[in-house]
């Protein structure tokens, strides 16, 4: 009762919960309530064991629990009692009719939009955390039965946090983006909203903006990294071909001032909850204002990452003699990228299933995302088995795939692990993480991605 705010977030996901530890860690004086219609993830919330894996989290909630963080199903309540409401719901993209494959879901967002209608008693500021279409804020204010001057206000706040580094992305984050109707009360709400973030981020790095833009900006930030990586991986195929080295070119390039060394990592391709989803949210928009153009270009992003994901699985047949039946291949690391269970959308899902299709056997190790890959992979059945230990995963295989950049495959003795494998054995680096040189040495037959091979025999046709 003495808390100088009530703030309430809908949704205790991925974004949801560490972003709402954050704020009960710096805002002692705030009370956090985080509401879920997932009773199992509340539990998991209010227990020693989190449902997600996120380096530091615990440590934020165990301070901030019971103290001003509170995790409950008490939708109703929580409403009733806030006056600011943060809805962090999923926003998938669409499975069913129109827009099917591309555009948002926004069907979990417009229960929680009437739900708010129905338990509210007084003013409060609504603001959207989850990543949405351009104009939802608007389509929002609808459903509340408010054109901007009314009870509610609708603000835009999209979260720029990556996993695997959320709690540092959270704390300091490069910037906060607040979008808010232009009007005297608009401004006013987003002030409101500018005052919570202000108790650790500094000024300079909180940005205002128009409701539009600032919807628009997560789309287009999602679509501009991802951008990067597909143009990497595109060079990387052509690396290949000529025996040029990526890694090496994206020095070059990102020494360039203006064009900089980040995200210019050559991969298996991109995983992840958000940018596949959000580019198609993009194109799908861009589509159904008529512009076309602007869509193909966008979509070719991710188009090159699903051929990066099938090049690397042909690389794989066609280097073992273009046959994978009943070989045994080892995939190290599931989980999209290092430092997360979370495999949404990860390469891993893609490259087991035509694995499978080859009649290969897969053995999955990871070391926090074998519970994920067990129902990602379900209807595959005994054609894959999970195996935590990287040893005993590798034991019997005719290949090492490296799909996840955990430092633990750095470390691991390769010597003995080439031992233990059908031999001739092969490496495929997904990542570029493994000392290429010292694999060879030992016996391996190695292909880094865009990189050449490193190999104990003439490969027929190809100039490495
Ligand atoms: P998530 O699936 O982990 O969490 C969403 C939660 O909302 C789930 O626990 C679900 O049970 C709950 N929920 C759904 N409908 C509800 C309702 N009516 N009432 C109460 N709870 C409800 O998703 P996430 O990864 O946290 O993503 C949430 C949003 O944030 C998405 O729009 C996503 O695009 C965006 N986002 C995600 C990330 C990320 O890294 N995961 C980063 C930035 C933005
Ligand atoms: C992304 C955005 O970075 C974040 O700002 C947004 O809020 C949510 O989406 P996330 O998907 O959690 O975050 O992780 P990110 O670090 O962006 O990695 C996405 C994928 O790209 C991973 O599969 C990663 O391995 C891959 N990647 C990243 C590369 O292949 N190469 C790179 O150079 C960087």
């Amino acid at each position: 009762t003495d808390f100088e705010k009530k703030i309430l977030c809908i949704g205790a996901g991925y974004v949801g919960g560490p972003t709402m530890a954050m704020i009960a860690l710096k805002c002692p004086q705030y009370k956090v309530h985080v509401v879920d219609i997932n009773p199992d993830r509340i539990d998991a919330w209010n227990s020693q064991e989190l449902p997600i894996y996120e380096p530091g989290l615990e440590e934020v909630v165990f301070e901030a629990r019971g103290r001003n963080l509170f995790f409950s199903t008490d939708i109703q309540e929580g409403i009733e009692e806030a006056d600011i409401i943060f809805v962090s719901v999923n926003t998938p993209t669409k499975t069913f009719g129109e827009g099917a494959g591309m555009a948002a879901d926004l069907q979990y967002w417009e229960k929680t939009a009437r739900q708010i209608l129905e338990c509210s008693k007084s003013p409060k500021i609504i603001v959207e955390k989850s990543t949405v279409p351009v104009r939802t804020a608007q389509a929002m204010e609808r459903i509340l039965g408010t054109d901007g001057s009314g009870k509610f206000q609708v603000l835009s706040n999209p979260e720029f946090l990556a996993e695997g580094t959320a709690i540092e992305d959270l704390k300091c984050p490069d910037r906060v983006l607040i979008g808010s109707r232009l009007t005297e009360e608009g401004l006013k709400a987003r002030d409101e909203l500018v005052s919570i973030y202000a108790n650790w981020v500094p000024k300079e790095n909180i940005v205002t903006s128009d409701t539009w833009s600032s919807e628009l900006s997560k789309l287009v930030a999602n679509a501009f990294l991802a951008q990067r990586i597909s143009s990497i991986n595109a060079i990387s195929a052509l690396c290949e071909k000529t025996g040029a080295d990526v890694s090496r070119v994206a020095y070059a390039v990102g020494k360039d001032g203006r064009i900089g060394d980040k995200f210019l990592k050559s991969s298996v391709g991109f995983g992840g909850s958000c940018f596949k989803k959000d580019i198609l949210n993009l194109v799908y928009l861009c589509r159904s204002y008529g512009l076309q153009e602007v869509a193909d270009y966008w979509e070719q992003v991710v188009k090159i990452n699903e051929y990066q994901k099938e090049r690397f699985v042909l690389n794989m047949l066609h280097t073992m003699f273009d046959t994978l039946a009943g070989k045994r291949i080892c995939l190290l690391g599931f989980a999209f990228k290092a430092d997360t269970g979370d495999t949404r959308e990860t390469p891993g899902i893609y490259i087991a299933q035509r694995l499978a299709e080859e009649h290969c056997r897969v053995v999955v190790s990871d070391p926090q995302a074998l519970d994920n890959a067990k129902i990602d992979l379900k209807d595959l059945g005994d054609a894959v088995s999970y195996v935590e230990d990287p040893y005993e995963a590798a034991a019997d295989c005719d290949a090492l795939a490296v799909l996840t950049e955990w430092n633990l495959y750095k470390e691991l003795d390769y010597t003995k692990i080439y031992n233990s494998m059908t031999k001739p054995a092969f490496v495929f680096d997904g990542r570029n993480i493994l000392d290429h040189q010292a694999l060879h040495d030992i016996g391996f037959n190695v292909f880094p991605i865009g990189k050449p091979a490193l190999t104990h025999y003439r490969m027929n046709g190809r100039t490495r």
